[in-house]
């Protein structure tokens, strides 16, 4: 059983707490850190949203969560211990004259203590809820913030953001989160890369053929339609997760594993993604949007009617790419990208391949040597490698997968992301979040990308749900000569 190290006393405060977010992961995570004796019982989590309701509705709102996540019985005496944390104020957040005086109260006597406002609500009031903090007195010494993404829906937007919260948080004080980034196995990524000497000399053009990054998802759009149809999976989910993780698999060596020196090599990276304009958006980008299918066994709805009745959409709920690195290390490797709802299995993994032998000893000498970095479900790692098919009768190659799966390797629960990310807040260790320069180059280019299809005034190609997305994600590797790894 692995010791966890509690982390100082802190007081919490979560605006847009009865949201989906905060009922389905924030709390929870919460839970599961106090379960294991990491949250000091004197701390407090004051949870904030418009709804006028009592404490003890709220923490019903929250025990309710949970039981509907089957996680924890909320009947345990450890999570009646955990609600009672847990205060409620009613307040619109984004108004000065809200009733702020309940929140300086629920706050009383918190002043020395780390002090964290999560906002997790939607990025157009994350300026406005830091004025009304800062003009209620509540920024502490020791008050940080955490922003959910998506920190706006351009750089413009983002940049706006960004310069509102800094009249009133330094950087340091930022926590931009990726929750991708709290991953076990993206995290393992970097240990992979960096702590085994093997990987670096091959991990480059002159041995790398392409890495494609498939984050697949099988649910849909569900009831989060209405902010999902404002995003589409550009936005959503290619900004910031699926860049993060091309970061992670390109960026060079870090000096160190301070927050800084990782953040800024991730930087280099999306500095020298090259912009995919006008000219090669049809050849290295396809949008789809899923239509009624059937997925894992049982029919489901097209994108339209989750919306609602009548609606039109040109939202995309697929996305791929081809990305290239104008970089020594990477120029002439195309980094492949997709990533989409309503796919026919869930899975986010990372393909390394590498190139062919330089000279085949053996007519056909099978497939070439392929690292699989498998994020979720099934967390692990494969390297596929040529071996003789065993038996007499010729000398055949065939290709097969050393193995490691995480489940079988190790027996530990595996955390949320949010569970190690919400501690590192309390820690004050930044290496997780994104620097407010790493997540504006991300919409730079970003923004070109969805600049070009919206010039070029096309609509998501339909794809059925519970297929492999767009035949013409199929064919953008079928002209490089490739094939996305299968799905299923
Ligand atoms: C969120 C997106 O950031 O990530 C969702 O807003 C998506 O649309 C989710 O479903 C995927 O996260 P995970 O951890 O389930 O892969």
């Amino acid at each position: 059983m692995a010791e966890f190290v509690p982390v100082p006393s802190f007081d919490l405060v979560v605006f847009g707490a009865s949201g989906d977010l905060a009922l389905r992961k924030l709390f929870p995570s919460l839970f599961h850190r106090f379960k294991d004796g990491q949250i000091p019982s004197d701390s407090r989590i004051v949870g904030v949203a418009r709804q006028v309701m009592t404490k003890d509705a709220f923490r019903k709102t929250v025990s309710e969560g949970f039981a509907n996540l089957a996680k924890g019985d909320p009947s345990a005496e450890e999570f009646q211990a955990f609600l009672a944390l847990i205060d409620y104020v009613a307040l619109d957040a984004t108004k000065a004259d809200g009733p702020w005086d309940h929140l300086v109260q629920s706050l009383a006597g918190g002043e020395d203590k780390v002090r964290v406002f999560y906002l997790s609500t939607p990025p157009s009031v994350f300026g406005g809820i830091c004025a009304q903090l800062r003009d209620a007195g509540l920024v502490s010494p020791a008050s940080r913030v955490v922003l959910e993404k998506p920190l706006g829906r351009d750089l413009k937007s983002a940049k706006a953001i960004n310069d509102a919260v800094a009249e009133v948080f330094s950087e340091d004080r930022v926590y931009r989160i990726d929750h991708y980034l709290g991953k076990e196995t993206v995290q393992n990524l970097l240990v992979l890369r960096f702590a085994n000497a093997l990987f670096e000399p091959v991990w480059s053009r002159a041995a790398i053929d392409n890495v494609q990054i498939t984050v697949a998802e099988t649910i849909g759009v569900g009831s989060r339609g209405d902010y999902y149809d404002k995003s589409g999976a550009m936005r959503d989910m290619v900004q910031n997760h699926l860049l993060q993780l091309l970061c992670l698999v390109a960026m060079e060596p870090p000096n160190s594993v301070d927050a800084d020196a990782i953040r800024t090599e991730k930087i280099k990276v999306l500095q020298a993604l090259v912009p995919i304009g006008p000219a090669d958006i049809a050849s290295h980008s396809v949008r789809g949007q899923y239509r009624a299918g059937l997925v894992e066994n049982e029919p489901v709805k097209g994108y339209l009617e989750d919306l609602g009745p009548n609606r039109t959409s040109s939202t995309e709920t697929y996305v791929a790419l081809k990305a290239e690195i104008a970089n020594w290390r990477w120029s002439g490797v195309p980094f492949y990208l997709r990533t989409g709802k309503r796919l026919p299995s869930r899975r986010s993994e990372i393909v390394v391949t590498f190139r062919p032998p330089p000279h085949s000893l053996f007519g056909n000498g099978g497939e070439p040597n392929q690292l699989v970095m498998r994020l979720q479900p099934d967390e692990g790692m494969e390297m596929w490698l040529q071996i003789k098919e065993p038996g007499p009768g010729g000398l055949r190659v065939k290709s097969v997968p050393l193995d490691l799966s995480y489940e079988t390797a190790f027996t530990l629960r595996y955390p949320d992301a949010y569970e190690r990310l919400l501690m590192d807040v309390v820690r004050g260790n930044l290496s997780l979040f994104m620097r407010k320069d790493e997540v504006e180059s991300a919409w730079e280019w970003v923004d070109q990308v969805i600049a070009a299809w919206e010039s070029a005034g096309t609509q998501p190609d339909p794809y059925a749900a519970g297929s492999d997305g767009p035949l013409q994600a199929a064919l953008l590797m079928d002209r490089d000569g490739r094939k996305w790894r299968d799905l299923i």
